[in-house]
């Protein structure tokens, strides 16, 4: 049974069994997902398309709703276009069969979300793996690739859900000059969260090579929910063509897109948002590492937290949960033995929020 059931929306405050709590969980960034704005574009959305279009993108599952949204993410993101579908899980899937050619190698950092294991596994039995904290194994895995192998397709997440690690994509792209590649990465924690514009991990990194291609989901820090691609045209079309993925689902309902619409025009008009999250995520790093914990990455709003024994993980948990704090305690696919607390902040929590969670993370740890 699921411990901790909402009564309301998810934000900085959330409600459980009618308790107000403090929440540093979860991966609502940007704190769209209970903005009124969103639910007013939900609202408008279903009156006049309904809620399901009852049919995939190729068997008239599409609404203008839908091609709005992809004019306005490609925007967003920079790129020729962009596809919208069903789930953010999808997206690796849909990107390999947009690019994926026969001989092609694929890569793929050692554990992986699901999503991108799974996306991996149904096209080749055996890949090789690499470590993003340590790019020799990367190097050791291309020298196993023989001469006759076709392009190096390198999967990897871009922000890591859990550890809030960043994929070193310009160390990576230099280890693969010399080779015909791809890196494709899975933006779930990063698109509306890093970057001047928010537009994800190669715009971190400053990066804009044509080899490197990204999926990414609408119901993180965009509050909503479904999957995207934005990219070339080349890409969308190779995707739409392509990702039976893409052609056998059904699109995101239409108060879905809708709230995404809504989400991507206030993005827009309070662009201070993203700094705020910035300044939240360097905050809650600053006094992590102010009380002798760990604290990478400082513009990404995840820290990972892995004190030693189960026990002491839960108890630090507890403690906090009288206090009025809700910090998950995690075992979610990917997490170490043992379990860890994975705590995250938004755009929307307030210093004083932020100072409280450290204030009694010291009383308890
Ligand atoms: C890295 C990563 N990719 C994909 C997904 C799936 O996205 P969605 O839940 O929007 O389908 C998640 C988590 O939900 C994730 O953490």
């Amino acid at each position: 049974m699921d411990r901790f059931v909402l009564q309301g929306p998810v934000g900085p405050e959330i409600i459980i069994e009618g308790k107000s709590y403090l929440f540093f969980g979860g991966t609502d960034y940007l704190g769209m997902a209970g903005r009124p704005e969103l639910a007013r574009g939900a609202e408008k959305a279903v009156a006049r398309y309904g809620i399901s279009s009852s049919s995939s993108r190729i068997s008239v599952g599409t609404t203008e709703l839908h091609l709005e949204l992809e004019k306005v993410i490609s925007r967003f993101a920079g790129t020729e276009d962009a596809v919208v579908m069903a789930t953010g899980y999808m997206g690796m899937d849909a990107l390999l069969s947009a690019v994926l050619e026969k001989d092609d190698m694929i890569l793929i950092q050692h554990n992986a979300h699901s999503s991108i294991r799974e996306a991996v596994a149904v096209r080749t039995p055996s890949c090789l793996e690499f470590k993003i904290d340590d790019l020799g194994t990367l190097e050791e895995a291309l020298r196993k690739i023989s001469g006759e192998a076709g392009r190096i397709i390198v999967v990897a997440e871009g922000v890591s859900p859990l550890f809030g690690t960043v994929f070193p994509l310009p160390e990576v792209l230099k280890i693969l000059m010399e080779r015909n590649s791809l890196v494709l990465l899975d933006d779930a924690h990063a698109f509306g969260v890093l970057g001047e514009h928010g537009r994800g991990t190669a715009e971190f990194h400053g990066c804009s090579q044509t080899n490197t291609h990204f999926c990414a989901t609408l119901s993180k820090a965009f509050g909503a929910f479904g999957g995207c691609v934005p990219g070339s045209l080349r890409l969308t079309e190779a995707l739409r063509n392509r990702s039976l993925a893409y052609q056998g689902a059904t699109p995101p309902p239409a108060p879905v897109v809708g709230a995404a619409l809504a989400s991507f025009e206030y993005f827009a008009e309070n662009q201070e948002l993203l700094q705020k999250l910035h300044e939240n995520a360097g905050l809650l790093k600053q006094g992590l590492t102010r009380l002798g914990l760990p604290a990478e990455n400082p513009s990404v709003p995840v820290a990972p937290l892995c004190l030693g024994s189960t026990e002491k993980m839960q108890n630090l948990c507890e403690r906090l949960l009288e206090q009025g704090i809700l910090t998950p305690f995690s075992t979610y696919p990917g997490s170490p033995e043992g379990g860890m607390i994975r705590l995250a902040v938004s755009a929307v929590h307030t210093s004083e929020q932020i100072g409280f969670l450290l204030e009694c993370m010291e009383k308890f740890i």
